[in-house]
């Protein structure tokens, strides 16, 4: 027996007679093993059989403490989860779990000749001194034959997934939505951006989740988001969801970052400083920026949802103030309205004019006009600084406006008439936006100016979701080393921008299938 097997208690985890290494006998004082630490150059005594350890629920120093055990007997054992891996070993976790694990490493590519193995495989092979034939006691239980590999597998980008608005799964996707936000008001973008993963996925499940194993080989499902949807399928309801939903801060921070130009820095503050409501915000005497107070004066009204009528009357007064001033020039509703939502917070427009160059100068024009009419309420103008901007990650560079527009009560209604009347503060108090009997509403508005030549890069960037396009732009830069933004597509390796006229186009020089704006809702 070597030196690990003296002084140590019987293991308490399997039948193997070696003795747990104890860290407070360890006379240096350190820490525990690393995982994969050895002490002499392994020798490979059984040439084809590699050795991974699984450290879920097993533990890193038991993992170390059996890694060097096999590495002492001349087994391989690897510390990372390689193509050359023969023989997963893990403890106390069933064959589903260790399927899911796996699913998520490999993203659905586990290949069909690794042998899942319990422990007990291994603690015979220890014993016997070389690898011992694998018995059915020896393999971990799966509770269904894996899917079909002739069966499609659900991928990891949903760039390469169709979702439709309407899916089976809003009970699970609203429960983790909440989760994310709350994740993301406590600045965690990672932790919001995996349960955003999650939520994407289950939207495009074509049926409604009714069992844990219905989750097998379905990707970007991590631990956390696993556990909310067990506690669903169990209970009906997430205590975890429940008590975010309740909590005072997650109910001040929804309430604070609702109010237009607030984010997530500005709401913690007050936050902490003990407001509650936009309502708040007017008696502490805090100094507002022009665009808070806009966000505080139509408070109500941007966060009552706008309707698909009410997107088209909005695109409609913009087109004929476009029109007037540039004819030929062309309006688009983008965002999740193009994706077929009934509701929205905002209405997305691009403009464009086929002449390249004629769309210069146009959005001043355009506000002016609409200024004019007393239909401009606010407006955030961001200026165009021409360049592609690809080192400029996901945002872009084109000349936009982000405002609030005033819409007469009746959808289409002509702007300039009776409702654009001057004395909306009187109609409607600070803090009280509301639209009622006022006989018109406030409607946030993006309004996108772009060259002709990207049309089609800034109508696909900014169709949405927000969850696609994130994997569109990830796909491209870890699938194809090319860089996708919302003014072009760039080869890294041929230093080059891929012209498109069309999405399909722009689909087609990503090697990807055509997925139409209704299937975005990712
Ligand atoms: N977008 C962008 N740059 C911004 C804001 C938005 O590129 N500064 C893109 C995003 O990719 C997003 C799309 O424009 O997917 C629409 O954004 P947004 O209006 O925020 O979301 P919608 O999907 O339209 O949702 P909603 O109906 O709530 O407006
Ligand atoms: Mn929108
Ligand atoms: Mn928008």
């Amino acid at each position: 027996m070597t030196g690990f097997f003296g002084g140590g208690g019987v293991c308490t985890h399997c039948r193997c007679r070696a003795m747990v290494p104890l860290k407070r006998r360890r006379k240096d004082g350190g820490a525990a093993p690393i995982a994969g630490v050895q002490e002499r150059a392994p020798v490979n005594r059984f040439p084809g059989v590699e050795i991974f350890l699984l450290e879920r629920r097993m533990g890193s120093s038991r993992r170390a403490f059996l890694t060097q055990l096999a590495r002492r007997k001349g087994f391989r054992v690897q510390d990372t989860l390689g193509d050359s891996v023969t023989h997963l070993v893990s403890e106390s976790n069933s064959g589903d779990e260790v399927w899911e694990w796996l699913d998520r490493q490999t993203g659905g590519q586990t290949p069909g000749s690794l042998s899942l193995l319990d422990i007990s495989w291994f603690t015979d092979s220890m014993e016997t001194g070389r690898p011992v034939e694998i018995l059915d006691r020896h393999r971990l239980q799966v509770s269904a034959p894996r899917s079909d590999p002739e069966e499609p597998r659900i991928s990891a980008y949903a760039c390469q997934r169709r979702t439709p608005l309407d899916h089976l799964n809003k009970i699970f996707t609203d429960a983790l939505e909440v989760l994310a936000e709350n994740a993301e008001f406590s600045e965690s973008e990672g932790r919001g951006l995996a349960f955003r993963k999650a939520g994407s996925v289950l939207r495009s499940l074509p049926f409604a989740v009714s069992r844990m194993e219905d989750l097998r080989g379905v990707p970007c499902l991590g631990e956390h988001s696993r556990k909310i949807i067990q506690e669903i399928l169990e209970d009906g309801v997430s205590g975890e969801v429940e008590g975010v939903l309740r909590s005072e801060r997650y109910r001040a921070m929804k309430a604070l970052t609702g109010v237009f130009g607030v984010g997530v820095k500005t709401a913690d503050r007050w936050a902490r400083e003990g407001l509650r409501t936009p309502g708040d915000l007017l008696t502490s005497g805090h100094r507002l920026s022009r665009e808070q107070e806009a966000g505080v004066r139509y408070y109500e009204d941007l966060n009552c949802p706008v309707t698909r009528a009410e997107a088209d009357a909005i695109g409609e007064i913009v087109e004929e103030a476009v029109h007037s001033i540039l004819p030929g020039a062309r309006v688009t509703l983008m965002g999740g309205f193009r994706r077929g939502k009934e509701a929205g917070h905002d209405v997305d427009l691009l403009i464009t004019h086929p002449e390249e160059g004629k769309e210069e100068g146009l959005l001043g024009k355009l506000t002016s006009w609409l200024d004019s009419q007393g239909v401009l309420l606010y407006q955030r103008v961001s200026e165009g600084s021409g360049g592609r901007g690809r080192e400029s990650g996901p945002m872009d560079h084109f000349h936009r406006s982000f405002s609030i527009l005033k819409l007469g009560e009746q959808p289409g209604a002509q702007p300039g008439a009776s409702s654009a009347d001057q004395t909306q503060e009187a109609a409607a108090p600070r803090g009280q936006g509301g639209a009622q009997g006022r006989g018109w509403r406030a409607v946030r508005v993006d309004l996108v100016i772009c060259p002709y030549s990207q049309y089609a890069y800034a109508l696909l960037g900014w169709t949405g979701s927000q969850q696609f396009e994130r994997d569109l732009r990830r796909f491209a830069s870890q699938e194809r080393d090319m860089s996708l933004n919302s003014h072009g597509l760039y080869q890294r390796e041929q230093n080059r921008y891929l012209p498109a006229a069309s999405e399909e186009e722009i689909f087609t020089h990503l090697g990807l299938e055509f997925i139409p704006p209704p299937q975005r809702n990712a």
